[in-house]
């Protein structure tokens, strides 16, 4: 079995929130915020650990119908990052990236991002990429316009550029915390031959140590992108 190191694009399903918030009588909104702390500590924790891309998942397209209220208050809990979470990102030089339509966003909100990307865009030791207002089959259909346009045949190199992803490399461990086993959306191109791992922790509970587990769990993993068994 192949011994495959550190993975170096590990994407993440922040799932579990509202269920951690509602398991404890509390707001589905604090426990988003409880999921933004545990989020900002797993970023530097990824990182220390050797990840050189990270993708969060932060929003679907689809999580943009659900009540005003939560919607709001996540769209608040994202302008505090935006503005006060970006310089351990410039210190440790990772670059952000935030996928996703941004015409769906407060117009606010579209400046911090721009803002962020902009402090941090000479970052070369790592990409840290937020899924906002994102959906993968909407990012493909995306693509394919722009290739339309473009009115050539396209290679899957050349396709996977017109991406929002484009020039990110593809997930090599996929994480969905919250015990839901499901893609719901996220990088599927992106994901094509991604390790998916399983957590049941919701989002909030999900350790430092439990993102360790998931390395090592990679590690024993054989992965052989559909080519023959020996
Ligand atoms: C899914 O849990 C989680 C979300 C829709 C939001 C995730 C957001 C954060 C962790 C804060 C991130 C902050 C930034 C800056 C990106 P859910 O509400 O679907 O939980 P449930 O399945 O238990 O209802």
């Amino acid at each position: 079995m192949a011994d495959m190191g550190i993975p170096f694009h590990v994407g993440i399903i922040m799932d579990g929130n509202g269920r951690w918030a509602k398991a404890r009588g509390l707001f589905r909104l604090e426990g988003h915020r409880a999921g933004m702390a545990r989020m900002l500590a797993l970023i530097e924790h990824a990182f220390d650990a050797g990840i050189g891309e990270l993708s969060l998942f932060a929003l679907s397209t689809e999580n943009l119908s659900r009540p005003k209220e939560e919607t709001e208050g996540l769209f608040s809990l994202f302008r505090l990052y935006f503005t006060q979470h970006i310089p351990p990102l410039v210190g440790r030089g990772v670059r952000l990236h935030v996928v996703g339509n941004r015409s769906l966003l407060p117009a606010d909100l579209v400046s911090l991002i721009e803002g962020a990307e902009e402090r941090t865009k000479a970052g070369d030791k790592g990409l840290l990429t937020f899924a906002i207002a994102y959906g993968g089959r909407q990012d493909i259909v995306s693509a394919c316009n722009r290739a339309v346009k473009e009115g050539r045949e396209q290679t899957l190199e050349s396709f996977a550029g017109k991406l929002s992803t484009g020039g990110m490399s593809a997930i090599d461990l996929l994480i969905r915390t919250g015990g839901e086993k499901r893609l719901s959306n996220f990088m599927l191109f992106e994901a094509a031959y991604a390790e998916i791992y399983f957590s049941e922790k919701m989002f909030p509970d999900f350790s430092d140590s439990d993102l360790d587990e998931a390395l090592l769990d990679y590690r024993k993993r054989d992965r052989r992108f559909g080519t023959s068994v020996e």
